[in-house]
């Protein structure tokens, strides 16, 4: 059995390591790795990935990882 496990990066994005797949909203698959970066400041222009666009904006994160 394979494990995730999801860290959110200190001012940065969500980073998902272990076999994963992610899917668009109508199931289809856009991305299978086994570590990929979730945005969570909303600048990305490649969401739901990261594009490094977090440190353009500033973004400071309210979680410590
Ligand atoms: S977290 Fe990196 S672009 Fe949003």
């Amino acid at each position: 059995m394979s494990e995730v496990s999801i860290t959110p990066l200190v001012d940065g994005p969500l980073e998902v390591s272990g076999a994963c797949r992610v899917n668009a909203s109508d199931g289809t698959e856009i991305r299978s790795a086994d570590k990929v970066y979730l945005c969570r400041c909303g600048a990305s222009e490649k969401k739901p990935f990261c594009d490094g666009s977090h440190k353009k904006i500033g973004f400071v994160s309210n979680v410590e990882a």
